[in-house]
This record gives C-alpha cells, structure tokens and sequence, in this order.
C-alpha cells in the first residue's frame, strides 16, 4: 500500500532531511550570488550523477514524467546566469546500477526535493533570479505541481518483496546523504564564507 511505503521512506529518511534542512539553511545559500551559486555547484554535483543513472536504468519505464523531471541541464544553464562561467553537464557515473528499487527509492528523493524547491524558489527570486534566469532549475520543479501525486501512484503500484523494500528505503537514505556531502562540502571546502 503506498500509505505504508510512503510513510516507511518518510519515516527513514526524517532525519536525514532535517539535517539537510539545517546544512542548507547554516550554510547561507540563499544569502547572496555569490553563495547561491555555491548552492547551484553542490546542488548539479549531487544531482547529476543521479539523474544519470536513473537514466541509465530505465527510470522513464517506472515513472513515464521522469525525462522532464531531470533538472541538470536547468543547473547548468542558472551557473551560467549567476556566474558567466559555464559549468558542464560533465556525465560522472556514480558506479552503480540502480535495481527497480534502488529506482523508486531515488525517484523518491529527487521528487521530494521538488516539494521543498517551492520554499526555496522564493528565497532564489529575493536575489534577483527568475525562471529566465538563475532559478530555471527552480521553474522547472515547481511547473508541474501534480507530479507529486502522479509519482505516488507509482509508489503504491509497484510492488517489491521484502528485499526489495530495504533496498528502496536504502536507495533513498544514499541519495539524501549525497545531497548532504554536497551542501556540506561548499561549506567545509571553504567555497563560501560563513
Ligand atoms: C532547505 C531545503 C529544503 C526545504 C526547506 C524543504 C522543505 C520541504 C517541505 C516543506 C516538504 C513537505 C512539502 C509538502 O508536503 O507539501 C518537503 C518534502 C520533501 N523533501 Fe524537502 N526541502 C528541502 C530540501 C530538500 C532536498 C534537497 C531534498 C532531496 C534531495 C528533499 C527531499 C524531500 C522529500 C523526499 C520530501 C517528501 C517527504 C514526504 O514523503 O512527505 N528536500 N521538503
């Protein structure tokens, strides 16, 4: 049932988004240019590889919106706004083949993150970005607000084992911690001040 699935992954992965929430919000990302494209780098960084491998794996036969769903190219045009450097869509691989489940568990994370793209879209826009610029990325999450509901029609649909199950919920947690190295490297990396 997807009430049980949704809420098994929501429940996993809580905490990981809180720290998320906490690293992104610490961080100051949305304090000035300079910082949000920090946030533009760490966000195409975690993504990218991601988006690939959902690719790779066939995601677009689980959940039939995925293709405009991947935001990489969006990533890559907004640093080119914000910094006029051009950042490449640059194909690392994450050296992993995701299982149908792996899939969904990731589908999860990515569509989710859509989800909070609506809180921060406004918080882009105060710096001056718009969907023609510096927030295409943003745009494009937030353009088709009944993707949510459609993706958890796929979620409840499937239909895993038990083996299956653990694989998804810990598909989801490795996508949420490798946004969390990634916000957390701009920082630590000294790439934005604090
Ligand atoms: C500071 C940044 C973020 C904020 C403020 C935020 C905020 C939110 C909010 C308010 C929701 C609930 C929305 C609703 O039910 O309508 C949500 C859901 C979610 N977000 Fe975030 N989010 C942020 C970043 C992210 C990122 C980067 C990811 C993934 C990489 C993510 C993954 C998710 C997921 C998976 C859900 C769905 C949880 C569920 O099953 O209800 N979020 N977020």
């Amino acid at each position: 049932m997807v009430a049980d699935r949704r809420s098994r992954l929501r429940s996993a992965t809580e905490d990981a988004h809180r720290k998320l929430d906490l690293v992104v919000n610490d961080a100051g990302y949305f304090r000035d240019r300079s910082s949000y494209a920090a946030y533009l780098h760490a966000t195409l960084r975690a993504r990218q590889p991601l988006e690939l491998a959902l690719d790779d794996c066939g995601a677009e036969k689980l959940f039939g919106l995925w293709p405009d769903r991947t935001i990489a190219a969006a990533l890559c045009a907004d640093i080119h706004d914000v910094t006029a450097a051009s950042a490449t869509n640059s194909k690392i691989v994450l050296g992993q083949a995701f299982s149908p489940a792996q899939a969904i568990g990731t589908l999860y994370v990515m569509e989710g993150s859509a989800l909070g793209a609506r809180h921060l879209a406004p918080r882009a826009h105060s710096l001056g970005m718009s969907p023609t610029f510096g927030a295409r990325h943003f745009a494009q999450q937030t353009a088709m607000p009944k993707t949510w509901s459609a993706f958890l029609r796929v979620l409840e649909a499937v239909s895993f084992d038990a083996f299956q199950e653990a694989e998804c919920v810990a598909a989801a947690r490795a996508a949420f911690d490798r946004f969390e190295r990634a916000y957390a490297s701009e920082i630590s990396g000294g790439l934005i001040s604090r």
